[in-house]
Protein backbone atom coordinates (compact mmCIF):
# COMPACT_ATOMS: atom_id res chain seq x y z
CA UNK A 1 0.00 0.00 0.00
CA UNK A 2 1.28 3.71 -0.70
CA UNK A 3 1.55 6.17 2.09
CA UNK A 4 1.79 3.32 4.42
CA UNK A 5 5.33 3.15 6.35
CA UNK A 6 6.89 2.95 9.08
CA UNK A 7 8.95 5.28 11.05
CA UNK A 8 11.25 4.42 13.99
CA UNK A 9 9.04 1.04 14.58
CA UNK A 10 5.80 3.05 14.43
CA UNK A 11 3.52 2.82 11.31
CA UNK A 12 2.31 5.87 9.34
CA UNK A 13 -0.35 5.98 6.90
CA UNK A 14 -0.56 9.15 5.12
CA UNK A 15 1.87 10.62 7.29
CA UNK A 16 0.03 10.19 10.50
CA UNK A 17 1.29 8.08 13.21
CA UNK A 18 -1.28 5.15 13.49
CA UNK A 19 -0.76 5.38 17.12
CA UNK A 20 -1.88 9.06 17.35
CA UNK A 21 -5.23 8.02 15.71
CA UNK A 22 -5.86 5.29 17.91
CA UNK A 23 -5.22 7.37 20.81
CA UNK A 24 -7.89 10.20 19.45
CA UNK A 25 -10.74 8.50 17.92
CA UNK A 26 -10.32 5.12 19.66
CA UNK A 27 -10.53 1.42 17.96
CA UNK A 28 -11.94 -0.53 16.02
CA UNK A 29 -11.93 2.62 13.61
CA UNK A 30 -10.98 2.57 9.63
CA UNK A 31 -8.37 4.95 8.53
CA UNK A 32 -8.71 6.12 4.75
CA UNK A 33 -5.70 8.53 3.09
CA UNK A 34 -7.27 11.39 0.96
CA UNK A 35 -3.95 11.16 -1.27
CA UNK A 36 -4.48 7.68 -2.66
CA UNK A 37 -8.44 8.39 -3.41
CA UNK A 38 -7.09 10.88 -5.77
CA UNK A 39 -3.97 8.87 -7.05
CA UNK A 40 -6.32 5.79 -8.06
CA UNK A 41 -9.00 8.13 -9.45
CA UNK A 42 -6.15 9.84 -11.18
CA UNK A 43 -4.77 6.77 -12.53
CA UNK A 44 -7.86 5.50 -14.28
CA UNK A 45 -8.03 8.97 -15.74
CA UNK A 46 -4.86 9.54 -16.74
CA UNK A 47 -5.01 5.59 -18.72
CA UNK A 48 -8.20 6.75 -20.68
CA UNK A 49 -7.49 10.06 -21.41
CA UNK A 50 -7.72 9.55 -25.10
CA UNK A 51 -11.00 8.37 -24.48
CA UNK A 52 -12.39 10.87 -22.29
CA UNK A 53 -14.95 8.33 -19.79
CA UNK A 54 -17.42 9.08 -17.51
CA UNK A 55 -15.75 7.34 -14.36
CA UNK A 56 -18.73 6.75 -12.23
CA UNK A 57 -17.13 5.34 -8.89
CA UNK A 58 -18.98 2.30 -7.41
CA UNK A 59 -20.35 3.90 -4.31
CA UNK A 60 -20.56 0.23 -2.77
CA UNK A 61 -17.15 -0.44 -2.35
CA UNK A 62 -17.21 2.71 0.29
CA UNK A 63 -20.44 5.58 0.66
CA UNK A 64 -18.90 7.72 3.14
CA UNK A 65 -20.02 10.85 2.54
CA UNK A 66 -16.62 12.54 2.48
CA UNK A 67 -15.14 9.91 0.01
CA UNK A 68 -18.20 10.58 -2.65
CA UNK A 69 -17.64 14.13 -1.69
CA UNK A 70 -13.64 14.10 -3.07
CA UNK A 71 -14.05 11.98 -5.87
CA UNK A 72 -17.47 14.46 -6.84
CA UNK A 73 -14.99 17.27 -7.02
CA UNK A 74 -12.79 15.23 -8.64
CA UNK A 75 -14.83 15.45 -11.70
CA UNK A 76 -16.20 11.46 -11.15
CA UNK A 77 -19.99 10.46 -11.57
CA UNK A 78 -21.39 7.92 -9.40
CA UNK A 79 -22.79 4.40 -9.83
CA UNK A 80 -25.57 3.42 -7.06
CA UNK A 81 -27.50 0.46 -6.39
CA UNK A 82 -30.52 1.69 -3.98
CA UNK A 83 -31.99 4.87 -3.69
CA UNK A 84 -30.30 4.85 -0.66
CA UNK A 85 -27.10 5.21 -2.82
CA UNK A 86 -28.70 7.89 -4.50
CA UNK A 87 -29.51 10.34 -1.70
CA UNK A 88 -25.52 9.55 -0.49
CA UNK A 89 -24.68 10.98 -3.71
CA UNK A 90 -26.62 13.87 -3.60
CA UNK A 91 -25.85 14.62 0.01
CA UNK A 92 -22.47 14.87 -1.07
CA UNK A 93 -22.74 17.54 -3.91
CA UNK A 94 -22.84 14.83 -7.35
CA UNK A 95 -24.01 16.03 -10.29
CA UNK A 96 -27.43 13.39 -10.79
CA UNK A 97 -26.59 13.52 -14.96
CA UNK A 98 -23.29 11.42 -14.09
CA UNK A 99 -25.11 8.90 -12.00
CA UNK A 100 -26.02 5.64 -13.06
CA UNK A 101 -28.37 3.19 -11.44
CA UNK A 102 -27.47 -0.15 -11.21
CA UNK A 103 -29.09 -3.39 -9.77
CA UNK A 104 -31.37 -6.22 -10.30
CA UNK A 105 -34.36 -5.47 -7.98
CA UNK A 106 -35.29 -1.40 -8.31
CA UNK A 107 -38.02 -0.78 -7.29
CA UNK A 108 -40.62 1.64 -8.27
CA UNK A 109 -40.06 4.32 -5.39
CA UNK A 110 -36.15 4.37 -6.65
CA UNK A 111 -37.22 5.04 -10.04
CA UNK A 112 -39.16 7.92 -8.72
CA UNK A 113 -36.31 8.94 -7.06
CA UNK A 114 -33.45 8.43 -10.17
CA UNK A 115 -36.08 9.98 -12.62
CA UNK A 116 -36.87 12.78 -10.19
CA UNK A 117 -33.19 13.72 -9.45
CA UNK A 118 -32.37 13.57 -13.79
CA UNK A 119 -29.88 10.59 -13.71
CA UNK A 120 -27.80 10.02 -16.45
CA UNK A 121 -29.53 6.36 -16.78
CA UNK A 122 -30.78 2.88 -15.17
CA UNK A 123 -28.92 0.22 -16.37
CA UNK A 124 -32.15 -2.16 -16.60
CA UNK A 125 -31.61 -5.80 -15.69
CA UNK A 126 -34.73 -7.70 -16.69
CA UNK A 127 -37.84 -7.33 -19.51
CA UNK A 128 -40.23 -6.65 -16.04
CA UNK A 129 -37.84 -4.10 -14.85
CA UNK A 130 -37.85 -2.18 -18.25
CA UNK A 131 -41.92 -2.26 -18.01
CA UNK A 132 -42.01 -0.64 -15.08
CA UNK A 133 -39.41 2.17 -15.72
CA UNK A 134 -42.28 2.52 -18.64
CA UNK A 135 -44.52 2.86 -16.60
CA UNK A 136 -43.22 5.02 -13.96
CA UNK A 137 -41.63 7.49 -16.05
CA UNK A 138 -45.11 7.56 -17.76
CA UNK A 139 -47.24 8.01 -14.73
CA UNK A 140 -44.27 11.49 -14.10
CA UNK A 141 -44.33 12.86 -17.83
CA UNK A 142 -41.09 11.80 -18.10
CA UNK A 143 -38.26 9.53 -20.51
CA UNK A 144 -36.33 7.84 -18.66
CA UNK A 145 -32.62 7.49 -19.92
CA UNK A 146 -32.27 3.25 -20.02
CA UNK A 147 -29.06 1.23 -20.95
CA UNK A 148 -29.22 -2.56 -20.81
CA UNK A 149 -27.10 -4.56 -18.80
CA UNK A 150 -26.31 -7.39 -20.83
CA UNK A 151 -24.93 -10.58 -19.62
CA UNK A 152 -22.31 -11.31 -21.80
CA UNK A 153 -21.47 -15.30 -20.31
CA UNK A 154 -18.26 -15.10 -19.93
CA UNK A 155 -15.92 -16.64 -17.16
CA UNK A 156 -14.23 -13.79 -14.59
CA UNK A 157 -12.36 -16.25 -12.73
CA UNK A 158 -12.81 -14.42 -9.21
CA UNK A 159 -14.31 -15.78 -6.19
CA UNK A 160 -18.19 -17.27 -7.23
CA UNK A 161 -19.65 -15.06 -4.85
CA UNK A 162 -18.31 -11.95 -6.79
CA UNK A 163 -18.33 -13.14 -10.33
CA UNK A 164 -22.06 -11.56 -11.81
CA UNK A 165 -21.11 -12.41 -16.01
CA UNK A 166 -22.06 -15.96 -16.25
CA UNK A 167 -25.63 -17.77 -17.35
CA UNK A 168 -26.28 -18.97 -13.98
CA UNK A 169 -26.00 -15.70 -12.34
CA UNK A 170 -29.06 -13.66 -11.54
CA UNK A 171 -27.51 -10.48 -13.07
CA UNK A 172 -28.29 -9.05 -16.17
CA UNK A 173 -30.28 -9.91 -19.42
CA UNK A 174 -28.89 -13.29 -21.38
CA UNK A 175 -26.81 -12.61 -24.18
CA UNK A 176 -28.75 -14.35 -26.88
CA UNK A 177 -32.27 -12.68 -26.33
CA UNK A 178 -30.72 -9.30 -25.67
CA UNK A 179 -30.85 -8.33 -29.01
CA UNK A 180 -34.64 -9.03 -28.65
CA UNK A 181 -35.15 -6.68 -25.29
CA UNK A 182 -33.59 -4.10 -27.10
CA UNK A 183 -35.96 -3.58 -29.97
CA UNK A 184 -38.76 -4.00 -26.61
CA UNK A 185 -37.46 -1.26 -25.24
CA UNK A 186 -36.79 0.52 -28.26
CA UNK A 187 -40.99 0.54 -28.67
CA UNK A 188 -41.38 1.89 -25.26
CA UNK A 189 -42.41 5.24 -25.46
CA UNK A 190 -41.54 6.56 -21.92
CA UNK A 191 -37.56 5.02 -22.03
CA UNK A 192 -34.93 6.79 -24.03
CA UNK A 193 -32.60 3.49 -25.08
CA UNK A 194 -28.72 5.32 -25.22
CA UNK A 195 -26.53 2.74 -23.66
CA UNK A 196 -25.36 -0.98 -23.21
CA UNK A 197 -23.21 -2.43 -20.02
CA UNK A 198 -22.12 -5.06 -18.15
CA UNK A 199 -20.09 -6.52 -14.91
CA UNK A 200 -18.68 -9.68 -15.21
CA UNK A 201 -17.09 -9.82 -11.74
CA UNK A 202 -15.13 -8.00 -9.21
CA UNK A 203 -11.54 -8.48 -7.97
CA UNK A 204 -10.47 -9.64 -11.72
CA UNK A 205 -6.19 -9.93 -11.66
CA UNK A 206 -6.76 -10.58 -15.26
CA UNK A 207 -8.18 -8.04 -18.10
CA UNK A 208 -8.81 -11.15 -20.96
CA UNK A 209 -12.60 -11.51 -19.80
CA UNK A 210 -13.34 -8.35 -19.35
CA UNK A 211 -12.33 -7.66 -23.04
CA UNK A 212 -13.84 -10.64 -24.09
CA UNK A 213 -17.08 -9.23 -22.72
CA UNK A 214 -16.18 -5.65 -24.14
CA UNK A 215 -15.95 -7.96 -28.15
CA UNK A 216 -19.23 -9.65 -27.59
CA UNK A 217 -21.01 -6.13 -26.49
CA UNK A 218 -19.87 -4.53 -29.50
CA UNK A 219 -20.80 -6.98 -31.72
CA UNK A 220 -24.26 -6.81 -30.42
CA UNK A 221 -24.13 -3.03 -30.84
CA UNK A 222 -23.41 -3.33 -34.28
CA UNK A 223 -26.07 -5.52 -34.96
CA UNK A 224 -28.55 -2.70 -33.09
CA UNK A 225 -27.13 -0.25 -35.11
CA UNK A 226 -28.20 -2.08 -38.03
CA UNK A 227 -31.76 -2.47 -36.96
CA UNK A 228 -31.93 1.50 -36.22
CA UNK A 229 -31.34 1.58 -32.65
CA UNK A 230 -28.58 3.44 -32.52
CA UNK A 231 -26.70 3.45 -29.12
CA UNK A 232 -24.70 6.52 -27.33
CA UNK A 233 -22.58 5.15 -24.39
CA UNK A 234 -20.85 2.00 -23.32
CA UNK A 235 -20.52 0.90 -19.94
CA UNK A 236 -17.35 -1.76 -19.26
CA UNK A 237 -18.84 -2.22 -15.48
CA UNK A 238 -16.18 -2.49 -12.23
CA UNK A 239 -12.62 -1.62 -12.63
CA UNK A 240 -9.90 -4.22 -11.99
CA UNK A 241 -8.49 -6.50 -9.29
CA UNK A 242 -5.98 -4.89 -6.54
CA UNK A 243 -3.19 -6.27 -4.28
CA UNK A 244 -4.60 -7.55 -1.40
CA UNK A 245 -1.15 -9.53 -0.40
CA UNK A 246 0.99 -11.14 -3.81
CA UNK A 247 -1.82 -10.03 -6.58
CA UNK A 248 -0.61 -8.83 -9.52
CA UNK A 249 -3.25 -6.79 -10.51
CA UNK A 250 -3.86 -5.58 -14.36
CA UNK A 251 -1.89 -2.87 -15.73
CA UNK A 252 -4.47 -0.10 -16.67
CA UNK A 253 -2.69 1.38 -19.39
CA UNK A 254 -2.68 -1.91 -21.22
CA UNK A 255 -6.06 -2.01 -20.34
CA UNK A 256 -6.86 1.13 -21.54
CA UNK A 257 -5.29 0.49 -24.68
CA UNK A 258 -7.15 -2.47 -25.56
CA UNK A 259 -10.30 -0.77 -24.94
CA UNK A 260 -9.61 2.76 -26.79
CA UNK A 261 -8.63 0.28 -30.10
CA UNK A 262 -11.89 -1.24 -29.90
CA UNK A 263 -13.65 1.92 -29.57
CA UNK A 264 -11.84 4.03 -32.71
CA UNK A 265 -13.98 5.27 -34.70
CA UNK A 266 -16.86 4.37 -32.71
CA UNK A 267 -19.28 7.83 -31.61
CA UNK A 268 -19.30 5.88 -28.40
CA UNK A 269 -19.20 7.43 -24.83
CA UNK A 270 -17.01 5.16 -22.71
CA UNK A 271 -18.55 4.66 -19.08
CA UNK A 272 -16.88 2.58 -16.27
CA UNK A 273 -18.21 1.79 -12.93
CA UNK A 274 -14.93 1.38 -10.71
CA UNK A 275 -15.25 0.80 -6.88
CA UNK A 276 -12.51 -1.65 -5.60
CA UNK A 277 -9.68 -0.46 -7.36
CA UNK A 278 -10.26 3.40 -6.04
CA UNK A 279 -10.60 2.73 -2.61
CA UNK A 280 -9.32 -0.36 -1.40
CA UNK A 281 -5.81 0.05 -0.77
CA UNK A 282 -6.88 4.05 0.43
CA UNK A 283 -7.80 2.58 4.07
CA UNK A 284 -6.87 0.29 6.73
CA UNK A 285 -8.72 -0.80 9.56
CA UNK A 286 -7.29 -0.04 13.20
CA UNK A 287 -7.37 -2.15 16.07
CA UNK A 288 -6.36 -3.18 19.34
CA UNK A 289 -5.66 -6.31 20.66
CA UNK A 290 -7.90 -7.00 23.92
CA UNK A 291 -6.41 -10.46 24.52
CA UNK A 292 -3.73 -13.29 23.80
CA UNK A 293 -5.27 -16.79 24.61
CA UNK A 294 -2.89 -19.26 24.13
CA UNK A 295 -3.47 -22.84 23.34
CA UNK A 296 -1.97 -26.40 22.14
CA UNK A 297 -3.59 -26.25 19.05
CA UNK A 298 -3.74 -22.43 18.65
CA UNK A 299 -2.97 -19.57 19.80
CA UNK A 300 -5.66 -16.49 19.43
CA UNK A 301 -5.10 -12.71 19.33
CA UNK A 302 -8.76 -11.28 20.47
CA UNK A 303 -8.93 -8.02 18.91
CA UNK A 304 -11.87 -5.56 19.41
CA UNK A 305 -12.59 -5.52 15.69
CA UNK A 306 -14.89 -8.07 14.38
CA UNK A 307 -16.64 -10.02 11.52
CA UNK A 308 -19.87 -7.03 11.65
CA UNK A 309 -16.44 -4.77 10.97
CA UNK A 310 -15.09 -6.50 8.44
CA UNK A 311 -16.96 -9.12 6.33
CA UNK A 312 -14.83 -9.99 3.96
CA UNK A 313 -12.59 -12.87 5.57
CA UNK A 314 -15.36 -14.73 6.77
CA UNK A 315 -17.61 -14.51 3.95
CA UNK A 316 -14.84 -15.25 1.22
CA UNK A 317 -12.19 -16.22 2.80
CA UNK A 318 -10.74 -13.23 1.53
CA UNK A 319 -7.16 -12.58 2.76
CA UNK A 320 -5.96 -9.11 4.33
CA UNK A 321 -2.64 -8.60 5.32
CA UNK A 322 -2.31 -7.61 9.54
CA UNK A 323 0.81 -5.84 10.56
CA UNK A 324 1.85 -4.27 14.13
CA UNK A 325 1.56 -0.89 14.41
CA UNK A 326 4.28 -0.63 16.54
CA UNK A 327 7.06 -3.08 15.94
CA UNK A 328 8.84 -4.83 18.68
CA UNK A 329 12.14 -5.78 18.13
CA UNK A 330 12.63 -7.89 20.97
CA UNK A 331 9.24 -9.45 21.06
CA UNK A 332 9.41 -13.10 19.64
CA UNK A 333 6.85 -13.64 16.47
CA UNK A 334 4.67 -16.70 16.76
CA UNK A 335 1.74 -17.45 14.87
CA UNK A 336 -1.53 -16.40 15.53
CA UNK A 337 -5.50 -16.29 14.94
CA UNK A 338 -6.36 -12.39 14.91
CA UNK A 339 -10.02 -13.35 15.38
CA UNK A 340 -12.78 -11.19 16.93
CA UNK A 341 -15.28 -10.95 20.06
CA UNK A 342 -18.55 -12.12 18.01
CA UNK A 343 -19.83 -15.20 19.18
CA UNK A 344 -19.04 -17.23 15.88
CA UNK A 345 -16.34 -19.84 14.84
CA UNK A 346 -15.79 -17.62 11.63
CA UNK A 347 -15.61 -14.56 13.17
CA UNK A 348 -11.79 -13.98 12.15
CA UNK A 349 -9.77 -11.52 10.52
CA UNK A 350 -6.81 -13.60 9.65
CA UNK A 351 -5.69 -17.01 10.05
CA UNK A 352 -2.15 -18.09 11.11
CA UNK A 353 -0.44 -15.25 11.05
CA UNK A 354 2.78 -14.66 12.64
CA UNK A 355 2.69 -11.46 14.64
CA UNK A 356 4.91 -10.50 17.55
CA UNK A 357 2.39 -9.00 19.93
CA UNK A 358 0.87 -8.63 22.96
CA UNK A 359 -1.84 -7.24 24.96
CA UNK A 360 -3.04 -4.18 24.48
CA UNK A 361 -1.16 -3.34 21.15
CA UNK A 362 -2.19 -1.97 17.64
CA UNK A 363 -3.20 -4.20 14.55
CA UNK A 364 -3.87 -2.81 11.04
CA UNK A 365 -5.36 -4.63 8.80
CA UNK A 366 -4.62 -3.43 5.41
CA UNK A 367 -6.55 -3.03 2.07
CA UNK A 368 -9.74 -2.48 3.98
CA UNK A 369 -11.14 0.54 2.19
CA UNK A 370 -13.37 -1.05 -0.30
CA UNK A 371 -16.15 -2.82 1.44
CA UNK A 372 -15.47 -2.86 4.84
CA UNK A 373 -17.12 0.03 6.38
CA UNK A 374 -20.42 -0.65 3.68
CA UNK A 375 -20.81 -4.15 4.55
CA UNK A 376 -20.62 -3.81 8.18
CA UNK A 377 -23.28 -4.50 10.66
CA UNK A 378 -24.59 -4.18 14.15
CA UNK A 379 -24.36 -7.61 15.08
CA UNK A 380 -24.03 -8.86 18.58
CA UNK A 381 -25.48 -4.92 19.14
CA UNK A 382 -21.92 -3.63 18.26
CA UNK A 383 -21.85 0.18 17.00
CA UNK A 384 -20.45 0.59 13.85
CA UNK A 385 -16.33 1.62 13.95
CA UNK A 386 -15.36 5.31 13.20
CA UNK A 387 -13.71 6.30 10.27
CA UNK A 388 -10.99 9.57 9.69
CA UNK A 389 -9.74 10.27 6.22
CA UNK A 390 -6.72 12.21 6.71
CA UNK A 391 -5.71 14.71 4.22
CA UNK A 392 -3.41 15.81 1.86
CA UNK A 393 -2.21 18.02 4.09
CA UNK A 394 -1.47 15.04 6.96
CA UNK A 395 -4.34 16.30 9.14
CA UNK A 396 -7.10 13.69 10.53
CA UNK A 397 -10.58 14.17 10.31
CA UNK A 398 -13.36 12.72 11.52
CA UNK A 399 -15.68 11.68 9.22
CA UNK A 400 -18.09 9.34 10.69
CA UNK A 401 -18.53 9.02 14.42
CA UNK A 402 -18.58 5.76 16.18
CA UNK A 403 -22.37 4.59 16.60
CA UNK A 404 -23.35 5.37 19.93
CA UNK A 405 -25.25 2.71 21.86
CA UNK A 406 -28.20 5.25 22.21
CA UNK A 407 -28.27 5.45 18.43
CA UNK A 408 -28.47 1.93 17.93
CA UNK A 409 -31.51 1.41 20.33
CA UNK A 410 -33.13 4.73 19.28
CA UNK A 411 -35.76 2.94 16.71
CA UNK A 412 -36.84 0.32 19.06
CA UNK A 413 -37.04 1.83 22.13
CA UNK A 414 -39.71 4.95 20.40
CA UNK A 415 -41.46 1.48 19.42
CA UNK A 416 -41.71 0.10 23.54
CA UNK A 417 -43.17 3.79 24.21
CA UNK A 418 -45.98 3.21 22.24
CA UNK A 419 -46.84 -0.41 24.02
N1 LIG B 1 -20.76 -2.15 -11.09
C1 LIG B 1 -21.59 -3.14 -10.71
C2 LIG B 1 -22.87 -3.31 -11.40
C3 LIG B 1 -21.22 -4.01 -9.66
O1 LIG B 1 -22.06 -4.97 -9.30
C4 LIG B 1 -19.99 -3.81 -9.00
C5 LIG B 1 -19.59 -4.68 -7.89
C6 LIG B 1 -19.17 -2.75 -9.42
C7 LIG B 1 -19.59 -1.95 -10.48
C8 LIG B 1 -17.85 -2.45 -8.78
O2 LIG B 1 -16.92 -3.45 -9.05
P1 LIG B 1 -15.39 -3.30 -8.55
O3 LIG B 1 -14.73 -2.21 -9.33
O4 LIG B 1 -15.43 -2.96 -7.12
O5 LIG B 1 -14.78 -4.62 -8.81
N2 LIG B 1 -18.31 -7.40 -1.59
C9 LIG B 1 -17.40 -8.04 -2.53
C10 LIG B 1 -17.44 -7.36 -3.88
C11 LIG B 1 -18.80 -7.34 -4.53
C12 LIG B 1 -18.81 -6.64 -5.85
C13 LIG B 1 -20.18 -6.49 -6.37
N3 LIG B 1 -20.30 -5.66 -7.51
C14 LIG B 1 -16.01 -8.05 -1.92
O6 LIG B 1 -15.84 -7.60 -0.80
O7 LIG B 1 -15.07 -8.55 -2.54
Amino acid sequence: MSQLDYHNDTLTFGGQALTAIAERFGTPCYVYAERVLTEAYTAYRDAFASLDPLICYAVKANGNLSILQHFARLGAGFDIVSGGELARVLAAGADAAKVVFSGVGKTADEMRMGLEAGIHCFNVESVNELVRLNQVAGEMGRRAPVSLRVNPDVDAQTHPYISTGLKDNKFGIAFDTAFDVYREAAALPHLDVVGIDCHIGSQLTDVTPLIDALDRLLALVDRLAEAGIVLRHLDIGGGVGIRYTDETPPDLQGYADAVAQRLAGRPLRLVMEPGRSLVGNAGVLLTRVEYLKLGEAKNFAIVDAAMNDLLRPSLYAAYHQIVPVVRHAHLPPMKVDVVGPVCESSDFLGKDRTLAVKEGDLLAVLSAGAYGSTMASNYNTRPRAAEVLIGVDGQPRLVRARETLEALLANERALLETH
